[in-house]
Order: C-alpha cells, then sequence, then structure tokens
C-alpha cells in the first residue's frame, strides 16, 4: 500500500533508477511522498523521471556515474538544488555483474564490479552525510544473497556485495548516535534486464548453481524489494539500522 504522506516531501536519491530495482524503487518512493532524483549513467533514466512526473510525482533526472567522486558530488548538489531541500534518503541500487571462471575473469570486470557495487555506494554515502548530519538521513544499500554465501563463477560479485554487508554496518555504527541509519536489503532474483543478460560460461557446472535460486526459479519483481526499502527509509523503520534483510524467497534460510 503506497501512502503519499509516508515521506514527508523528503528529497530522495536513488542510483540505477534507468532500469530495474532502482526504477522501481525510484517510482515507488515518490508514490509514498517523497521528492526523488533519479540518478543513472543511462539515459534511460529520464524515462523514469518523467514517468513519476506525469503520475503526478514529483523526481528529476540525473545522469551521473557512481563511480566518480566528482560525478556523485555534482550530482547530490544538483539534486538538493533542484528538488529544493537537503538530501534525507539515498538508495544505493547501481550495480553491475558479470559471471566467469574466478581464474579466468578479467581484471576489468572485477576493478568494475568492485567499483560500481562497492566503491559506488561509499561515494554516494560520503556525498550526501553532510547534508544528513544536518538534517537526519536514511541509506539503504542494496546488497545481494551473493553477498551472504558463495556462489560459483561469481567471486567478484559476491566479494563486492559482501562488501556492501559490512559498509552497511560500519555506517550504521558510526552515525548511530548522529541521526543517520543505514540498511542493506539482500535480494535472491528479481526479474530485472541484468538477469536476462546473465552470460554463464559456457563450460560451467549447473549443480553448483541450484542454491543461487528459489524452487521452481521463482524470481521477484522488483516492486517487491522497492517496496522493502521504502519501509526501510520511511519513520516506521526509525529503530532499524545496521541490518541486512534478506528478499530472496528463503535461499538463505
Ligand atoms: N536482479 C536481481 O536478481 C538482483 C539480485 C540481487 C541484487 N541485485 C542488485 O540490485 C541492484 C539493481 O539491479 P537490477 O537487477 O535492477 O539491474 P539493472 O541492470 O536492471 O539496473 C542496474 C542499473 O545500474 C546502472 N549503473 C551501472 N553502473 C552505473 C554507474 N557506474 N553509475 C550509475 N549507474 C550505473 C545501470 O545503468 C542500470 O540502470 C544491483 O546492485 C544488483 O546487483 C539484483
Amino acid at each position: 500500500m503506497t501512502d503519499t504522506t509516508r515521506l514527508g516531501d523528503r528529497v530522495a536519491i536513488v542510483t540505477g533508477a534507468a532500469s530495474g530495482i532502482g526504477r522501481a524503487t525510484a517510482q515507488r518512493l515518490a508514490a509514498d511522498g517523497a521528492r526523488v532524483a533519479c540518478l543513472d549513467r543511462a539515459p534511460g533514466v529520464a524515462e523514469t523521471a518523467a514517468g513519476i512526473v506525469a503520475g503526478g510525482g514529483t523526481a528529476i533526472a540525473l545522469e551521473a556515474d557512481v563511480t566518480d567522486q566528482a560525478s556523485t558530488e555534482a550530482a547530490v548538489a544538483r539534486a538538493e538544488a533542484e528538488l529544493g531541500g537537503p538530501a534525507q534518503v539515498l538508495v544505493n541500487v547501481a550495480g553491475v555483474l558479470r559471471f566467469a571462471h574466478a581464474h579466468e575473469m578479467s581484471v576489468a570486470d572485477w576493478d568494475l564490479m568492485v567499483d560500481v557495487n562497492l566503491k559506488g555506494p561509499w561515494l554516494m554515502a560520503r556525498a550526501v552525510i553532510p547534508s544528513m548530519l544536518e538534517h537526519g538521513g536514511a541509506i539503504v544499500n542494496v546488497a545481494s544473497s551473493a553477498g551472504m554465501f558463495g556462489q560459483a563463477y561469481n567471486a567478484g560479485y559476491c566479494a563486492s556485495k559482501g562488501g556492501v554487508v559490512l559498509l552497511t554496518k560500519a555506517l550504521a555504527w558510526e552515525y548511530v548516535n548522529r541521526g543517520i541509519r543505514c540498511n542493506a536489503i539482500a535480494p535472491g532474483g528479481v526479474e530485472t534486464p541484468m538477469i536476462e543478460a546473465i552470460d554463464f560460461p559456457a563450460d560451467m557446472d549447473w549443480t553448483l548453481i541450484g542454491k543461487n535460486t528459489a524452487p521452481g526459479n521463482r524470481m521477484l519483481d522488483p516492486s517487491q524489494p522497492a517496496a522493502l526499502i521504502a519501509f526501510l527509509v520511511s519513520d516506521e523503520a526509525d529503530g532499524i539500522t545496521g541490518t541486512v534483510v534478506p528478499i530472496d524467497l528463503g535461499i538463505t534460510c
């Protein structure tokens, strides 16, 4: 259930908002009353913002690269100036996934995953925390079930998402007395372009992959993690910080 007063007109920044979970999160936070800065390096982010505005919400599109410090700082400054308030919500959704045998994965793919999935959330947090120290705030990072257990052919992604789990806890504890909450969600399979584009190694052992997926290969809709995120950034979750909430149809239970 959406509630247009739930987020009280706060400025929210959502990365990865051109697609999948990020787009669904931007739409959900707007439906819950936030003024949303939809950030992505892909131009499709304009479509996300336009759709929100067409539906009566408030949103702007920001083309930015979460791996680049200057780009993240400029994006946060634009979000605050154009939406007319301090950023009080940050949702780090942008991510990339490349499967390969660990001994064959290119250094470029490793660096890309660690940069986008792990350094990106830290750079974004670094850019919003000064505002949040003055006005309060909530951060949610999108980790993964791949950050909770080891997955074959996925070493770089697992390492980056495991890092997101501990980044989340470190930020939560450091700012616990300073008005900033930080949580993560750990989705299992969600039906998005990322999953449709998975390219497994040709000679992989499929028996190692079973534990990654829910029985019957059931997948979540992006609106489901978006709803969990909307709860975690809301005042209803005021007592929750430093947690990693699985949303994975039980694969980590
Ligand atoms: N889909 C799943 O099953 C699943 C499961 C667990 C976790 N996740 C995580 O959820 C998040 C969203 O994934 P999705 O499935 O919606 O994927 P997606 O590919 O649909 O969306 C990812 C978005 O991130 C953006 N992005 C990539 N690099 C960027 C950069 N440097 N700067 C700014 N934006 C950048 C892309 O342009 C894209 O719009 C990711 O962090 C992913 O790892 C997804």
